[in-house]
């Protein structure tokens, strides 16, 4: 029957098989998958096992300190952190246009993680041969199966490595389903968190500024959105939906008055959606009492923002995030 100890027990015993005494990589983005599938591995293989967490700058707040210290603390995993804030920041400078900025945050991404690839390789130790891929059971459907192995292109050759470079692909979580990962999670002991963390799109907050993304926007909107995110939890709603994305409109501007003065300042969205999948979505009815606390928060605690504005447009014809 199946239970996670179960489960857990095979992909270690599997997995322990399958890597020897060879080495595995894996990248952490602060999700449930890749977090749980690093767990999974390093319980099997421990130090053979390196992470690297690329730190874009783009990751709301405490998310990056939750990688690297709770889940460092709750797995004793072997992780590398690049700090690549000022490198996304000055690629991404004068960009407002969404497409461009997803494009930019892909590109910049798979660099810094080829260039800490290419560290790890060069350190002494066995070969990397692995590397490590939250991959689901619906992803796996989706893409119609696959071999398990994976062509990775190093297209700038970092580090005088070989043009391509071929790894095998571990993928412990090929055969669950999203809750039957949190369960697995759970019981490997990961940060609450971490375990039931939303959906969180990779180009980040990046793509929840509408405009330029600039270092002072990120800081505001973070301020905005954990306000948001405390709020929710706070009043027990977390469960009750899909997720809700704030986005700072940082290209309007509209007047308001706060204290004696006069302000020109900017909006926030709140796009709470519940959905079963992303594909299509709701606009989730928060309690009244609930979005006038978050509203007030925000306007009261956080600088440049005098109005906070509730997106009540399904998907379709919105889309979950704004760019
Ligand atoms: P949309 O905005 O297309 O979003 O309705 C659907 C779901 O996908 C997430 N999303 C992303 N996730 N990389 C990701 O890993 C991305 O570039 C990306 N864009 C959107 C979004 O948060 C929602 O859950």
């Amino acid at each position: 029957s199946w239970t996670t100890g179960n489960v857990i027990d095979e992909q270690v015993a599997a997995i322990r098989e399958m890597v020897g005494d060879k080495r595995a990589i894996c990248g952490l983005s602060g999700g449930v998958d890749s977090a749980v599938a690093a767990a999974l591995v390093q319980k099997a293989i421990g130090s053979q096992l390196t992470c690297v967490y690329v730190d874009h700058g783009l990751m709301r707040k405490g998310e990056t300190e939750q990688v690297e210290k709770d889940f460092v603390a709750a797995t004793g995993v072997q992780l590398k952190v690049v700090d690549a804030e000022e490198r996304f920041l000055k690629t991404l400078a004068g960009v407002s246009d969404p497409e461009q900025k997803r494009k930019i945050i892909g590109r910049e991404f798979i660099r810094v993680f080829e260039q800490a690839q290419a560290e790890i390789i060069a350190d002494e130790g066995p070969a990397v041969e692995f590397l490590v891929q939250g991959t689901l059971y619906p992803d796996v459907v989706e893409s119609g199966g696959g071999t398990g192995t994976a062509n990775i292109k190093s297209h700038h050759n970092v580090g005088g490595l070989p043009e391509d470079l071929e790894f095998k692909l571990i993928e412990p979580l090929r055969k669950l389903f999203k809750d039957e990962v949190r369960m697995v999670g759970q019981e490997l002991g990961l940060p609450e968190e971490i375990v039931h963390r939303q959906p969180f799109p990779g180009p980040g907050l990046g793509i929840r500024i509408v405009g330029e993304v600039t270092k002072e926007r990120l800081d505001l909107l973070r301020e905005a959105d954990a306000i948001a995110r405390e709020e929710l939890t706070a009043a027990g709603l977390d469960r009750d939906i899909w997720q809700c994305p704030v986005v700072l409109l940082a290209d309007v501007r509209s007047v308001g008055v706060q204290g004696d003065g006069r302000t020109y300042g900017h909006p926030i969205v709140l796009r709470p959606v519940s959905s079963e999948d992303a594909m299509t979505a709701d606009w989730s009815r928060l309690p009244y009492d609930v979005l006038a606390k978050i509203s007030t928060r925000i306007t009261n605690e956080v600088r440049d923002v005098n109005r906070v504005v509730l997106d009540v447009t399904s998907k379709p014809p919105g889309t979950i995030e704004w760019e």
